[in-house]
């Protein structure tokens, strides 16, 4: 059953025709009243397609900013302003121009956790589960993929035939966890399967039954015939497939992995920000925006 805060979100969200869209990194109270739940890969196809005059990004910046710039004509609003993603700033465009210059023959492939001004200097934007499609179908066997090098490097294994380029960016999230996690967790459950997000260090995914996005993970527990998974994303998918399928055990690889800044997004912020007491609506000048939506755009037409 809802609970009252839930319930009046759903009325007011209906009354000012707004769009929730939240990232499965979000809690089950969150998930409930979303009107669409996923990847940011997903999410961002949501946002293009969405019928409704606003857009709620229940999620972090980076993610309202590519609801924005696909859909300029809405008003897109964060609901906690302070809910950033740390990869997203690790870059700034004085040191994307440098490398540039250094690598001018090399396509720029950029990972959606990027703001929307480093959009503006990059080729294609990619996501985790978009990004093997998208470079294999890239017209260029060089390629600067910034600025996550562990996803960088799960892409470039499973496409030898490009050369790559890596900086050393990265999440602080997932990079905290580690082989001995694995061995730790693995010898606490011989039976499970381990599913990780690409974003894990390459020593953590070579352990794995399972790399990909968030979505990829839960689609793969659910379809798996397998009981027992090891998890090693953010906590909240372990939690959103626990309450789905109470027959399968799902263990965390760290308890740890929590994304502070995506638990920062809570019921309250959202029913406030529908009031229009608190969060903030998304401005972007209208050049970033065009040069921004030409890497997003090229993703979506490679990406399918
Ligand atoms: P997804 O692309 O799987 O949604 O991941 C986004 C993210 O921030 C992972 O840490
Ligand atoms: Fe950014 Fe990592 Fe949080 Fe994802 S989990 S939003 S990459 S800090």
């Amino acid at each position: 059953m809802l609970s009252d805060i839930q319930q009046r979100i759903l009325t007011l969200k209906k009354e000012k025709d707004v769009c929730i869209l939240a990232h499965s990194y979000t809690t089950p109270d969150i998930l409930e009243i979303a009107d669409f739940t996923g990847d940011s890969f997903g999410l961002a196809k949501q946002a293009a397609k969405s019928g409704h005059e606003n857009i709620m990004m229940v999620g972090v910046r980076f993610m309202a900013e590519t609801c924005k710039i696909l859909s300029p004509e809405k008003r897109v609003y964060l609901p906690e302003p302070d809910a950033g993603c740390p990869m997203a700033e690790q870059l700034d465009l004085g040191s994307l121009e440098r490398l540039r210059e250094r690598y001018p023959d090399h396509t720029v492939v950029c990972y959606i956790n990027t703001t929307a001004e480093l959009k503006t200097l990059c080729d294609v934007c990619v996501t985790s589960s978009s990004a093997v499609q998208i470079i294999e179908r890239i017209n260029n066997d060089r390629i600067l993929f910034i600025p996550d090098c562990n996803l960088g490097d799960y892409v470039s294994k499973k496409i030898p035939e490009k050369e790559f380029s890596f900086i050393s960016g990265g999440c602080p999230i997932h990079r905290r966890l580690t082989k001995s996690d694995v061995l730790a967790a693995k010898m606490a459950h011989p039976d499970a399967l381990l599913l990780v997000h690409p974003e894990c260090r390459p020593d953590v995914c070579a352990e794995a039954d399972y790399v990909g996005s968030t979505t990829g993970i839960m689609k793969f527990a659910e379809e798996s015939d397998a009981r027992e998974f090891i998890v090693g994303t953010e906590n909240a998918i372990m939690q959103h497939l626990s309450l789905a399928h109470p027959d399968k055990r799902f263990y965390p690889l760290s308890k740890e992995t929590i994304c502070p800044n995506m638990k920062l997004n809570t019921l309250l912020s959202i029913l406030r920000c529908l009031e229009g007491t608190d969060g903030e609506e998304i401005v972007l000048s209208d050049e970033i925006m065009e040069k921004a939506r030409k890497c997003i755009d090229e993703m979506l037409r490679l990406g399918g």
